[in-house]
């Protein structure tokens, strides 16, 4: 499985896919890293493990379908069968993701369909809730709404605030990301009608 990551800071979860691959445990291959910020730690990462990395910046295109198809152009030549999005902050125009369905993915640190959007741990503190987590889910052009495919769950404790929260949960999202991309590889999880089909049965 050829895989196209989008990153814009950091790069834990990329790091996670990276490290996985590289102990044997992913039958996968990172062939792009991009990103929308020139500065992202992910870039660095992607390098440092001898990946193409690219970033374009979204202020020398006019509109946000200019710049990304200029991004998926990008994404388009090194031939990826899925496109994870690790850590991306930017909403993807619907043409983009409609044009590649079931192929794009993403993960984001709540348990959707709760908290979507940014601030999520703050979100997740504010409205008290016991449990909270991350998600991975197919890109629709639905902001953080396609179809769940998997998820992790930790408890909200006493004393947490928005960091401590944060920590705990991405400590889980990067074992998440590596099993859902391993499911994705395998070809066990495919994006149906509207809902996630694991091995051939809708779920
Ligand atoms: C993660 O919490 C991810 O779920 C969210 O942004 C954070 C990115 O972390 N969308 P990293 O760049 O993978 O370290």
């Amino acid at each position: 499985c050829r895989i196209a990551a989008l990153a814009s800071g950091r790069g834990s979860n990329l790091q996670a896919l990276l490290d996985a691959i590289d102990g044997g445990s992913l039958a996968a291959q990172v062939v792009g890293v991009f990103s929308d910020r020139s500065k992202a730690a992910a870039l660095q990462r992607a390098r440092d493990a001898g990946i193409p990395a690219r970033s374009l910046s979204p202020k020398a295109f006019a509109s946000r379908a200019a710049f990304d198809a200029a991004l998926f152009d990008a994404i388009d030549e090194v031939q990826p069968d899925l496109i994870v999005c690790a850590g991306y902050m930017r909403l993807i125009s619907g043409g983009a993701v409609d044009a590649r369905r079931g192929r794009i993915i993403n993960i984001h640190p709540s348990l959707l369909p709760a908290f979507k959007g940014l601030h999520t741990h703050q979100q997740a503190l504010d409205a008290g809730v016991a449990e909270h987590g991350a998600s991975v889910h197919f890109v629709t052009p639905d902001l953080d709404g396609g179809p769940v495919i998997a998820q992790a769950r930790v408890p909200v404790l006493p004393g947490d605030d928005a960091d401590t929260l944060a920590a705990r949960v991405l400590e889980r999202e990067h074992p998440l990301l590596v099993e859902t991309v391993r499911w994705l590889a395998a070809g066990r999880i495919a994006l149906a009608e509207d809902a996630v089909q694991v091995d051939g049965v809708a779920g």
